[in-house]
């Protein structure tokens, strides 16, 4: 069956933006001109994904309204005679078939997406995480659908990350079949790093068999408080061969400070239009 829908997570408090985040949803924060969520459903479009489920919550209204038409800003450049971005504009909402579903309470990701159990039903989906922003010139999501069209199981985006990073992540080992390819045997939600069973982390791109669901359904409360994917798809692991994919192309943690900084410099540079003049400023401001 082929993966056509996609799941995003988008409920979260973003702690780590406050108090940027206390009345605005983390995944609009821009990367020069465009925010944070665009770049994760164009990752899922690119993929071939045809719809994109959204579970969202309190104050997250500014995503509906980003992939929705709006008549009022359609009309005002009309009127200034600029039809070119009337277009750009349009292509943001015909992107994909946008559905909405609410977490009423942030209670972790693994909760969030057990929430779209229903719309996605018994066919295989993606997971995408808007934090993740991966610069590549093929979709993370792709990488992993071109797995899933061969072994037809689970298959996970995975990133090697410093010993001393993997408090921060869900953390996996296993055994490597082909290069960058792996059928992973355990996975542990944010280890100590002596606790560690490697140091290849999971990042946020996910391909899942609809019985994820029915591992989500039996996770219980873990890390942080919260239900944990991780934990349900430790679960799911021992019903089912899950593969892990190391992802090509540069990631950029934008859930962080320092990541979202990253990729803010970068885009920048490589921006059409700002690009030259932000690398003489920058240089400036360095003194070279
Ligand atoms: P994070 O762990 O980054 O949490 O969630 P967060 O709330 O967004 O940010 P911090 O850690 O407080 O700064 C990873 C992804 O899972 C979603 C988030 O919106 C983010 O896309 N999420 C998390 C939910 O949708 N619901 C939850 O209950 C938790």
């Amino acid at each position: 069956m082929r993966v056509r829908k996609a799941v995003l997570p988008v409920a979260g408090f973003g702690t780590r933006f406050l108090p940027a985040t206390k009345s605005s949803s983390k995944e609009m924060l821009p990367l020069v001109d465009k925010p944070l969520i665009h770049y994760a459903v164009k990752d899922a479009v690119d993929a071939g994904i045809e719809q994109i489920v959204f579970v969202t919550g309190r104050g997250k209204r500014a995503i509906e309204d980003y992939f929705d038409i709006s008549f009022e800003l359609e009309y005002h450049l009309k009127f200034h005679g600029k039809d070119e971005i009337i277009e750009e504009m349009r292509q943001i909402s015909d992107m994909a078939d946008f559905v909405y579903l609410r977490q009423k309470e942030p209670k972790g990701l693994g909760h969030a997406v057990l929430r779209a159990k229903d719309v996605v039903g018994d066919e295989p989906f993606a997971v995408i995480l808007a934090d993740d922003v991966i610069e590549n010139s093929s979709s993370g999501t792709k990488q992993l659908i071109d797995v899933f069209d061969r072994y037809h199981c689970s298959v996970i985006g995975l990133e090697g990350v410093p010993k001393e990073d993997v408090s921060k992540y869900g953390i996996v080992s296993g055994k490597e079949i082909e290069d960058g390819l792996y059928k992973l045997d355990n996975f542990v939600e944010k280890p100590k790093p002596e606790q560690a069973p490697s140091n290849t982390a999971i990042i946020g791109r996910y391909i899942f068999t609809h019985r994820i669901f029915e591992e989500l359904e039996k996770t219980q409360v873990g890390a942080k408080g919260e239900i944990q994917l991780t934990d349900a798809i430790l679960s799911l692991s021992k019903k089912e061969v899950i593969y892990g994919k190391t992802l090509e192309g540069k990631r950029f943690d934008c859930g962080s400070k320092f990541g979202f900084l990253e990729a803010t410099v970068e885009f920048a540079l490589n921006d059409k239009e700002i690009g030259q003049e932000f690398k003489e400023y920058l240089k400036g401001v360095m003194g070279c």
